[in-house]
């Protein structure tokens, strides 16, 4: 493939920039050797909500949603989520680690146009990207709550065109999560799926432009 023509790099959040699963310490804290199972519940049902909500029309902010589903994992597992633990847990949503090349990576494509772009509201994006390292070097934080469409439709896509000023074969969509690699290959950006599990691609009918285990690889894209 010739070199792209690449003006922005669009990054997902949970999962791609910050991980998820760093809530497992705070829920074994409170729930122990509950943690694990809590976590992939929790992250599971997040991400089956925003679907489910989507298809039904009953759009909510994804913060709702995930205090919805910790609400779902703490009853599948069977203990006792009080307010305070419930408030702490959400606390630690705002607060989840960051992958450790993000910075440098971030530093690299200085030159380039730089953003999230989440389903996260920003309620929750807000105090993640303040209480990272790497905020500064972030032009926009976009979240699909402004067209209240969640990815993967091609709504939500188009809001990252119009907030960039750009044309769609000038992104590159970096996330972790295969459906929403397949939902922005779908609407015609450039992608590189961040599989940092060593997953199996999703059978969506579209695969990614790129692949890497983790954000390094994206440098090769600047031209
Ligand atoms: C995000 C989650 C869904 O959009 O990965 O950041």
């Amino acid at each position: 493939m010739s070199k792209l023509n690449i003006k922005a790099f669009v990054f997902d959040a949970y999962g791609t920039l910050f991980d998820v699963h760093s809530v497992i310490e705070k829920c074994n804290e409170f729930f122990p050797d509950k943690g694990e199972e809590i976590s992939q519940v929790w992250r599971k049902k997040q991400l089956e909500y925003s679907f489910l909500r989507q298809l039904m029309g009953t759009y909510t902010t994804f913060f709702t949603i995930t205090k919805d589903a910790l609400h779902y994992a703490a009853k599948q597992a069977g203990v006792d989520l009080t307010e305070g633990k419930e408030k702490e847990l959400l606390e630690a949503y705002l607060e989840l680690d960051h992958y450790e090349e993000v910075g440098s990576v971030l530093q690299e494509l200085k030159p380039y146009k730089k953003a999230i772009f989440s389903n996260g509201s920003l309620d929750m994006l807000s105090p993640l990207v303040e209480q990272s390292s790497f905020g500064h070097l972030l032009d926009e934080v976009l979240t699909v709550d402004e067209v209240k469409q969640f990815k993967p439709t091609p709504m939500s896509y188009q809001l990252v065109l119009e907030k960039l000023g750009v044309r769609r074969e000038e992104v590159l969509f970096m996330s972790s999560n295969p459906w929403d690699i397949a939902g922005a290959t779908n609407f015609g950006f450039y992608t590189a799926w961040i599989n940092r599990q060593d997953k199996v691609m999703d059978e969506l009918g579209v695969k990614p432009h790129f692949e890497y285990r983790n954000l390094t690889g994206i440098l090769e894209h600047m031209s």
